[in-house]
């Protein structure tokens, strides 16, 4: 009984078709994003700041502690768009996230404000601080 045997050999031929796909993402430019509005802070957008979506969330995030939900510090309540508003047409309020001189400096006892913020609600006073 004969057994014819191919010699099968070196079939898988190795295909070394290296294929190096480089899909290079295009770089963008990212670095520059200035606020139109003199914000001065890179990568800090203060364009079209709305109450309740961009300034509400900073306020209640440092100030509600002392200042919201039954808290009067200094006679100040910031829990309302009205109560906002009324430290920022007395002046008072940019004053004192700014820690300006003559002022008692806010959030008391806790860290400024990150310039960003500052900024977004500085720009959202100078477009008139609407209840938006
Ligand atoms: C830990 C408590 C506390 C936190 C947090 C706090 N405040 Fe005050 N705030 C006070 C106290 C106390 C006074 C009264 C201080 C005084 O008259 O010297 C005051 C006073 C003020 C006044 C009145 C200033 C004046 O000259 O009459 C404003 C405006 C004010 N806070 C805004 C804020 C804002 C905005 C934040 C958040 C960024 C904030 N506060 C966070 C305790 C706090």
């Amino acid at each position: 009984m004969k057994k014819l045997l191919f010699p099968l050999f070196a079939i898988a031929i190795a295909c070394t078709t290296t294929i190096v796909s480089c899909s290079k993402d295009n770089e963008q430019d990212l670095g520059n994003n200035n606020p139109p509005d003199g914000g001065g802070n890179n990568n800090c957008d203060t364009a079209n700041m709305k109450y309740a979506a961009n300034i509400q969330p900073i306020i209640s995030a440092s100030c509600y502690g002392c200042h919201a939900n039954g808290n009067v510090s200094g006679g100040v309540s910031l829990g309302t768009y009205a109560g906002v508003k009324a430290q920022v047409d007395n002046g008072n309020l940019l004053h004192v996230i700014n820690h300006d001189p003559g002022y008692p400096a806010m959030p008391q006892g806790g860290s400024k404000l990150s310039d960003c913020n500052i900024n977004k609600i500085r720009s959202w006073i100078n477009h008139g601080a609407l209840n938006n």
